[in-house]
């Protein structure tokens, strides 16, 4: 790693009151690391930083969206926002730990019943979102974990789209390919709302 990413995670972590475990995650904007807390070691978390000038884009938005939205959503099929901290080159998002990760390497052997669960779960965490007026617009098994009890809990809000300020649209509409919903093709209502062509 170079010099000035190591000093930037070093000072982060020490600001956190953290220390930096191993690397559990991977995605496009950055990466996920287990921590431990300074004063007890017992007490996980996962952080994940996000390299705000990675590949020459700027993840930026993507990390402030991602902290606006966790903070208006407390609900047990959410991922819990627990702190969070800016430096000039990385952003650092300090969630609850899930150890079981999340659903992406469990495909194919997981049970029907097994499913059904994980789909009313995400379905519970949709509704709370929504009721929110937050859209999260990037479903898809590597973004679900699972909790000690086989529950599903929803992650990754960095392109989910807002409606403030009295807005009745979502204007940045964003997803994963091969994972949109099918009115993303159509061009019909998103939700219950309307997208913005
Ligand atoms: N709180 C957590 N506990 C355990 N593992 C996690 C946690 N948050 C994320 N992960 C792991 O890290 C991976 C990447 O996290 P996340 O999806 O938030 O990052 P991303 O960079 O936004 O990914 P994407 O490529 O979807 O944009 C997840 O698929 C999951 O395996
Ligand atoms: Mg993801």
């Amino acid at each position: 790693m170079e010099m000035e990413k190591v000093n930037e995670h070093a000072a982060a972590f020490n600001a956190l009151n953290l220390d930096r475990g191993l690397c559990v995650g991977k995605g496009a904007s950055g990466e996920v690391f287990l921590a431990s807390s300074r004063d007890d070691v017992s007490r996980k978390c996962a952080v994940k930083i996000f390299d705000l000038v990675k590949d020459n884009r700027c993840h930026e938005w993507g990390f402030i969206n991602e902290v606006d939205v966790l903070k208006e959503l407390r609900h047990p099929r959410i991922v819990s926002l627990l702190a969070y901290l800016g430096s000039p080159r990385h952003g650092y998002i300090v969630l609850k730990y899930y150890p079981k990760g999340s659903l992406e390497k469990s495909l194919g052997a997981l049970k029907p019943p097994q499913v059904l669960g994980y789909i009313r779960d995400i379905g519970e965490a949709l509704e709370h979102t929504h009721s929110r007026g937050i859209f999260h617009q990037d479903i898809k098994p590597a973004n679900v974990l699972v909790d000690e009890e086989d529950r599903a809990v929803l992650c990754d809000f960095g392109l989910s789209g807002q409606l403030k300020n009295g807005n009745t649209k979502v204007t940045r509409w964003v997803t994963t390919p091969g994972f949109q919903g099918p009115e993303t093709k159509t061009g019909q209502a998103m939700c219950p709302y309307k997208m913005v062509e």
